[in-house]
């Protein structure tokens, strides 16, 4: 029996607003988008009715081997044959192994893993790991940033989500992303440390100056801040490197991953840190606890999805794919001038800059019209975030810049025969 469609598409939104969430079923209608997940395979997604569409959004990279990936689901399979979530207090043979073979993939000395169940958790355990080190208060982080909404990771985040619930933690501080003046000013010693995404994709996929990670390495020496790169979205492929931060040439104290270790089957996040940062977390190793953290059929899972980058070829492909989408997303900015004003990319997380506001929310209702799922960037709606699967192939890649072409007309249209005030426009 199959698990998907065993009741009609308008009784899963009536029990989803009922017993789910009444708000986003509102938001959904109101938007004009009843896409209730169904089947998936590969790059594709279906709604419960059958319709398709090709997955561009992937949950900022939790899909970047596409869903149900064969091989990620043999190895939970093999998993469950014979292992659980396992003990989190006691030694473990799969997190060492796990551990091992990310401070493997990764520069410098970061060699020492901490394991989590999602990314908030592995960023609020960083940013525990820089206070007990350094002892000091202040975070710095950039404005407009994303890290999570659990407790520390919410207070480096945006004020709409965490004002609601302050007062949270204090001495978090934000900088405008890239600005190394802005980021000199406030640095000091009493400064933890700084903490950035790679590349900010609910920023709008916002590319920093190629020197400005350099810049910030030599502020947190300077000041002897610990410097944490958040590669949730950007790790793992994303960008052509095993990690984003290694195509800047600069090695962070610390990285955070999560999404896309889990191969999209099993939640699993860590976090790796350098050498130096040890003799805190030795001196108390049970001071961060996390019950389902690095759960043992879980790093089987990360292992393959570990497996599957290291494949020869790999990043190869995602670097090949990269050159096709910029070829053509290029042709669409020619052609769509009057709407795509700039098209941000770095390997296969793009993002595409739209002359207005209302164009991000514009482009994703678009795409649920025309096969393409992707959601603009929430801190910053003129830019539509584009992040297909890793596996995707040149032939799908074709159907993305296709779909695309048809949403920018669509769009084009729509802002051509409609005035859109603040009001009007869709959430
Ligand atoms: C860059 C970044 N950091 C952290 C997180 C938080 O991850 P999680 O939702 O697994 O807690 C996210 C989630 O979207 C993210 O995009």
């Amino acid at each position: 029996m199959s698990l998907i469609g065993l009741d009609s598409k308008d009784k899963i939104i009536e029990r989803f607003a009922q017993h789910v969430s009444s708000g986003k079923a509102e938001f959904f209608a109101q938007a004009g988008i009843d896409f209730v997940f169904g089947k998936r395979e590969g790059v594709y997604v279906w709604d419960v009715t059958g319709r398709r569409l090709i997955d561009c959004h992937c949950n900022g990279g939790v899909f970047n081997l596409g869903h149900r990936n064969p091989r990620v689901i043999a190895a939970l399979q093999k998993a469950l044959e014979e292992l659980d979530i396992g003990n989190h207090h006691l030694i473990s043979e799969p997190r060492a192994r796990l551990a091992e073979r990310l401070a493997a993939l990764s520069p410098g000395d970061l060699n020492r893993v901490v394991f989590g169940v999602g990314g908030g958790e592995a960023v609020d355990m960083a940013l525990k790991l820089a206070r007990g080190h350094t002892r000091r208060p202040k975070v710095i982080s950039a404005q407009g940033g994303y890290h999570g909404h659990t407790g520390l990771a919410l207070a480096a985040g945006e004020a709409q989500y965490r004002e609601p619930f302050e007062p949270l933690s204090p001495g978090f501080v934000q900088v405008p992303f890239g600005d190394l003046d802005a980021l000199r000013a406030v640095i000091g010693a009493d400064t933890a440390a700084v903490i950035f995404e790679t590349i900010p994709a609910t920023l709008g996929v916002a590319l920093p100056p190629e020197d400005f990670f350099a810049g910030v390495r030599r502020l947190c020496d300077e000041f002897g801040a610990v410097m944490i790169m958040d590669e949730v979205q950007t790790g793992l492929g994303r960008c052509g490197a095993v990690w984003g931060i290694n195509t800047y040439g600069v090695v962070p104290d610390i990285i955070v991953t999560a999404k896309g270790l889990s191969g999209g089957l099993y939640p699993i996040s860590a976090l790796l840190y350098r050498e130096f940062l040890n003799p805190f977390l030795h001196a108390n190793p049970f001071i961060h606890i996390s019950t389902f953290g690095g759960s043992e059929a879980g790093c089987w899972v990360a292992l393959e999805v570990l497996n599957v980058l290291e494949e020869p070829g790999f990043l190869d492909h995602v670097r090949r794919m990269a050159g096709s989408f910029r070829e053509g997303l290029g042709g669409l900015q020619k052609k769509h001038a009057g709407v795509l004003r700039e098209v941000r990319q770095r390997g296969l997380m793009m993002g595409l800059k739209m002359a207005d506001p209302a164009c991000g929310p514009l482009m994703t209702l678009a795409g649920f019209r025309h096969g393409l799922l992707a959601i603009y960037a929430n801190h910053d709606p003129s830019v539509l975030q584009l992040l297909p699967p890793l596996i995707i192939q040149a032939h799908e890649a074709e159907e993305v810049v296709g779909a695309l072409d048809r949403m920018l007309a669509w769009v084009e249209e729509a802002l051509a025969t409609v005035n859109f005030s603040q009001e009007q426009r869709p959430p």
